[in-house]
């Protein structure tokens, strides 16, 4: 068996609530089912996890938390989801824990996977920067509005004080409004590329409300072919959108968006 290396990708962000888990959780999806790569989600919001609540997982058994309390195996806290995606949960009820050695747990994963995404805690604490330590990259999260850019700004501060390489901003929750931030002006601030724009979108909660991430009930919907197309490009592919509707589109414009562009310099520093 040849030896993977997976890269470690962290999902972060100081707000809460700006689709982390969601996007985790659909992006880890698409690259098991569809892309039938070998990956592994790891919920690191130790304190307020929930990343296995969006797979209906809600059983008491193996999580992080024992793991980094040298009370079992890492190997025995990973499950299975029968997408042939491995999930490694924290405690459901969750208590406190030292998560010093977190980033070498990561570490010694790496052969096992082609790629392992972390969710990240909300807050800027100690929480947080053992995603962005356990990191080669991570991507931001942000809604389109000054306050959660705020935040983003100090997120971005963050990584950057520990050299974390910061692959791009994923823009969600997009209303096409016009008192919303743009996504010129998030990169201006920012100096980050901006790699996908993902729009409000009630299928999502939809799908939550059933325990499962969008992607594993519809296949055609525009947030699913977003989150495929930024999944292709973490595995060096670029995803085409064959939907009629894109075809129709592309007959007339040509015009290639910031977003796209941006998420082919990701898709080449990944292959
Ligand atoms: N594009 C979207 N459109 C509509 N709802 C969304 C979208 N993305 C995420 N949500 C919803 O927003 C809520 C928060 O999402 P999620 O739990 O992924 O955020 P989070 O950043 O992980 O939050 P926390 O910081 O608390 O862990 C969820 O109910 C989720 O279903
Ligand atoms: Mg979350």
């Amino acid at each position: 068996m040849r030896l993977k290396r997976a890269k470690i990708v962290g999902f972060v962000s100081i707000k809460g609530g700006v689709g982390k888990t969601t996007t985790v959780s659909n992006l880890g999806l698409i690259l098991a089912k569809n892309f039938k790569k070998k990956v592994l989600i790891v919920d690191g919001n130790f304190s307020g996890p929930n990343l296995a609540l969006h797979f209906g997982f809600n059983k008491a058994g193996n999580s992080l938390h024992d793991v980094l309390e040298g009370k079992v195996n890492l190997h025995k806290a990973i499950y299975e989801h029968t997408s042939g995606l491995h999930l490694l949960p924290a405690a459901l009820y969750s208590r406190k824990v030292d998560y010093a050695r977190f980033h070498q747990y990561m570490a010694s994963l790496r052969s096992y996977y082609d790629l392992i995404l972390i969710d990240s805690s909300p807050a800027s604490n100690a929480e947080m920067l053992a995603t962005v330590l356990a990191s080669d990259e991570l991507f931001v999260i942000t809604t389109p509005d000054h306050v959660t850019l705020s935040s983003t700004m100090h997120a971005i501060k963050l990584a950057r004080q520990k050299r974390t390489y910061l692959s791009g901003i994923i823009l969600n929750k997009v209303k096409g409004k016009k008192y919303e931030l743009g996504l010129d002006y998030i990169q201006d601030l920012t100096k980050v590329p901006v790699v996908s724009v993902l729009k409000e979108d009630e299928k999502i909660l939809e799908a939550l409300s059933k325990s499962k991430p969008l992607s594993a009930l519809n296949n055609n919907r525009d947030s699913v072919v977003e989150y495929k197309k930024l999944a292709a490009a973490l595995i060096g592919e670029r995803y085409k959108d064959t939907r009629i509707k894109s075809r129709v589109k592309g007959l007339f414009t040509k015009k290639v968006t910031q977003d796209e562009v941006n998420r082919a310099i990701v898709m080449v520093s990944h292959y």
